[in-house]
């Protein structure tokens, strides 16, 4: 089976062509982020005006990339949520018009089980059943999960975020320092060079008190972040030179960044009590200094890490067609098809995979 898969529910335009089960044959992405850029995150009427501008041409692209003619494409895939609403839309009505003007399936994905499943994407990897069960984290700019797959049907949600996703702390706190959008590349540079020890940012340690809303979390694999935001925001204002002076500013960037993988590693370990394979895929799974603490932690600790390669990392085509070839996906045709809508809120636990 081949899949053309479209990606549009945030800034990233993408569409991939995938050749069950694994083998991608395109995946072009055209990124929004110099648009965005001078507001300090993502401003959703111009995403979505961009997507409208940009899909055919991406689209058209990908297909000649694989090298493939429109006849030998059997399904559409597309990302149905999460996302924004409007971006989301547009893709959604870019596939379901490929999809009925060729007469083939339309297969709506999750887009987080995309980035769930994104590591076993990469030629030499262990099949997803192989892989099975796992831990996954995904880490990017609107999500912070941990979820286990105990098969490929079945992902169970251990713990997020409860605010702030771990991108967003990149983000906001690259806009506080000065630094510009997005952040997490851009703290990462500036990390290397910084002393990560020079300030002392808080960890925050979820209680069960504070997840009384939220039954179904472990506190002890959730997260929150606004407090260190927060904390950041105070250390400016206290220290407007850590703003200007460079030296000041690598050190602070490296000691916020150091407490945003703190907190990702330490649950990382917890949930994987009993495991033996966590996977990481999102936008922040290309941070370095993430990668290099989690392959310390699985050489001391003989887990089998499976790192999303960085061309999948972050919002791409590619792990959505993945998901649909991998028969993860429901299959639609005709006017069932055409009845599907955007669900901006779309659960991680939803999808075809079961709670
Ligand atoms: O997965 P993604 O492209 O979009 C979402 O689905 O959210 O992730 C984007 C996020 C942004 O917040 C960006 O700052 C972050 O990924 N990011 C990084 C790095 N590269 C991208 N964060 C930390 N270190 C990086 N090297
Ligand atoms: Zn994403």
């Amino acid at each position: 089976m081949i899949v053309l898969g479209i990606e549009t529910s945030c800034d990233e335009t993408s569409a991939a062509v995938v050749r069950a089960p694994g083998e991608v044959l395109s995946n072009v992405v055209f990124t929004q982020q110099e648009m965005h850029g001078p507001f300090g995150g993502v401003v959703p009427e111009i995403a979505s005006r961009s997507h409208l501008e940009k899909l055919p041409d991406v689209v058209e692209q990908a297909r000649e990339e694989s090298g493939l003619s429109w006849g030998e494409i059997d399904a559409i895939a597309v990302t149905y949520g999460p996302g924004l609403a409007s971006s989301l839309l547009i893709g959604m009505s870019g596939a379901k018009g490929l999809a009925m003007r060729l007469g083939i399936p339309l297969i709506p994905v999750n887009h987080l089980h995309g980035h769930i499943f994104s590591a076993l994407l990469s030629p030499g990897c262990p099949s997803i059943q192989e892989a099975c069960p796992f831990i996954a984290h995904v880490v990017s700019g609107g999500h912070t999960s941990l979820v286990e797959v105990k098969d490929p049907q079945t992902v169970r949600l251990l713990g997020q975020t409860i605010d702030d996703a771990a991108g967003e702390a990149f983000d906001k706190g690259a806009s506080l320092l000065g630094l510009g959008y997005p952040g997490g590349p851009l703290m990462d540079r500036l990390a290397k060079e910084g002393n990560a020890s020079a300030v002392k940012f808080p960890r925050t340690q979820l209680s069960a008190d504070s997840l009384k809303h939220y039954p179904h979390l472990d506190p002890e694999l959730s997260f929150s972040y606004s407090g260190l935001k927060t904390s950041l925001m105070y250390y400016v204002k206290k220290h407007p030179e850590s703003r200007d002076d460079d030296v000041q500013r690598q050190d602070v960037v490296a000691s916020y960044q150091e407490a945003i993988v703190d907190a990702l590693v330490s649950r990382c370990v917890r949930a994987m009590d009993g495991q033996t394979t966590l996977a990481m895929g999102g936008g922040v799974s290309l941070n370095s200094r993430l990668r290099a603490r989690l392959q310390g932690e699985a050489a001391a600790r003989g887990w089998q890490l499976l790192l999303t390669e960085p061309r999948f990392c972050a919002d791409n085509a590619a792990m959505i067609a993945f998901v649909a070839a991998q028969g993860l996906a429901g299959v639609t045709k005709g006017v069932d098809a055409m009845k599907i809508d955007v669900m901006p809120s779309l659960s991680i636990v939803i999808g075809s995979a079961r709670c």
